[in-house]
């Protein structure tokens, strides 16, 4: 019997945003996004993931909230809810979980980065190196498979004990203190960065929001579209469930207008902060994945007040990437506690340590050992070939399903129960309506094509 007898609930509307906001808020925003800006040029990028944001990310977003508030059920019962009798529906909700599942295993991993970098903030060691000592502290990390678990274990019983807090107790009040200070960390260093040297921040803005029409290439515009939705947490079945613990059909629309909004705000805020500190001492943009683990804490150790900048901005990764993790772990948890009917501590304690022990070989990807042999077979390591399924397969499609399911899979008047069609004014369903029947499934599929270089098989990238 599940000791979880009624399903647990937000404890206030605020609770469920900032829950939602910290699962949407995370290594995308402030590790991916600024340096998917950077290699693709900024200005005109920038411009068409916030139109992706809109059209693909918000009708996506809001079709999972109004899933999960609906059935009231993790994703598996969300979408046989809507169809019953031996619906095959509830195989996108297993495929979702298993998305999360496959996600949390390599997510840890960076996240157990951004802690041991807490700690070398901590401990003050990148004061006084030059470039090439603090790119080696990073490539250290990453070739030692003994830090790389150490890192991975402890931010996963971190993961644990939050999730094991229940919904209220402990994802919620997480979050709850978390984001707060997660949106102050950013704001302060922003405005930090605006009193930069050699006009850092204007030439930041330059960067970020003026169109260079000739920097953006056919995979820059797919890239906007798919991160669009690895950034709002969208096709892992995290949504569904949030969503699921929300009792009020009235915040549907407007909290997921509000989540959308925070997380872009954040992403922009996060380049409006990394960036200025870059151009002011004349570094590179496109500097890739190794732009905060390499390129910001060189340039914070030339700063003054360096050593509390980079204590804060790693915390803050550390953070963001904590209350994306619990939406992770709370899909796979919720799911086993509805389908087993185990208690909490149970369904997260076995479910993590199996997610624990899949994402071994992520760890251990750096240093070769054991999997070496791996790369050898796939062409690529254990770490980028998970990234790979999760991000560029189970994402897009479980997406695409998702908009599938709500725009054509249910009735009109059962998508126009679950939205609240009847609490909203008409334009704001009709255009509901129009996105997720026709335009999000055309966009994502079109990602999806291009994701299985179909579109360059018939030359058209
Ligand atoms: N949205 C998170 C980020 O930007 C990643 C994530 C995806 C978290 C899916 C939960 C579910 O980092």
């Amino acid at each position: 019997m599940s000791l979880e007898t009624t399903r647990p609930a937000w404890g206030t509307r605020m609770g469920f945003i900032f829950a939602a906001a910290g699962s949407a808020v995370g290594l995308g925003n402030i590790w991916k996004f600024p340096y998917i800006t950077g290699e693709n040029g900024g200005g005109l990028f920038v411009l068409i993931y916030l139109g992706c944001v809109v059209l693909v990310g918000l009708p996506i977003m809001i079709s999972e909230v109004m899933i999960g508030n609906r059935s009231q059920q993790s994703p598996v019962g969300a979408f046989q809810f809507f169809r019953r009798g031996g619906s095959p529906w509830g195989i996108v909700g297993w495929f979702g979980v298993l998305a999360g599942f496959v996600l949390l295993s390599y997510y840890s991993i960076v996240a157990g980065w951004s802690l041991n970098y807490v700690y070398l903030a901590l401990s003050n060691s990148f004061h006084g190196l030059g470039a090439g000592a603090i790119s080696g502290i990073f490539d250290e990390l990453y070739l030692s498979g003994a830090r790389n678990i150490l890192w991975h274990t402890l931010f996963m019983c971190i993961v644990v004990v939050i999730v094991v807090g229940g919904v209220r107790k402990g994802i919620e009040k997480t979050c709850n203190l978390l984001m707060p200070l997660l949106f102050l960390i950013v704001f302060g260093i922003m405005i930090y960065s605006i009193f930069l040297p050699n006009h850092g921040f204007l030439k930041a803005l330059d960067f970020i929001f003026y169109p260079h029409v000739e920097k953006l290439t056919h995979r820059g515009v797919l890239e906007a579209l798919g991160h669009s939705f690895f950034t709002l947490s969208l096709g892992m079945g995290a949504m569904i469930t949030y969503g699921s613990y929300l009792s009020e059909r009235k915040e549907i629309l407007h909290s997921s207008f509000f989540i959308s909004i925070l997380d872009t705000v954040v992403a922009l805020m996060a380049c409006m902060m990394i960036y200025p500190v870059v151009f002011a001492f004349g570094y590179d943009a496109e500097a890739g994945p190794g732009l905060v683990f390499k390129t910001l804490p060189l340039v914070f150790s030339q700063l003054p007040g360096g050593y509390l900048l980079s204590v804060l901005f790693f915390l803050l990764l550390a953070f963001a990437a904590l209350s994306s993790a619990i939406s992770l772990q709370e899909v796979v948890t919720s799911t086993v506690i509805d389908r087993l009917n185990w208690n909490r501590r149970k369904a997260t304690l076995i479910t993590a340590s199996v997610i624990f022990i899949f994402g071994v070989p992520s760890a251990l990807a750096g240093s070769g050992g054991l999997f070496s042999g791996w790369a050898d077979i796939f062409g690529m390591n254990f770490f980028d070939s998970m990234d790979f399924l999760a991000s560029n397969w189970m994402l897009p499609l479980s997406g695409l399903f998702v908009a599938i399911f709500v725009g054509w899979a249910i009735s009109d008047s059962q998508r126009r129960d679950a939205f609240g069609a009847e609490l909203h004014a008409k334009w704001k369903y009709d255009a509901f309506n129009m996105l997720v029947r026709y335009v999000t499934p055309a966009m994502v599929f079109l990602v999806f094509m291009h994701k299985i270089g179909f579109l360059k098989l018939i030359g058209l990238v």
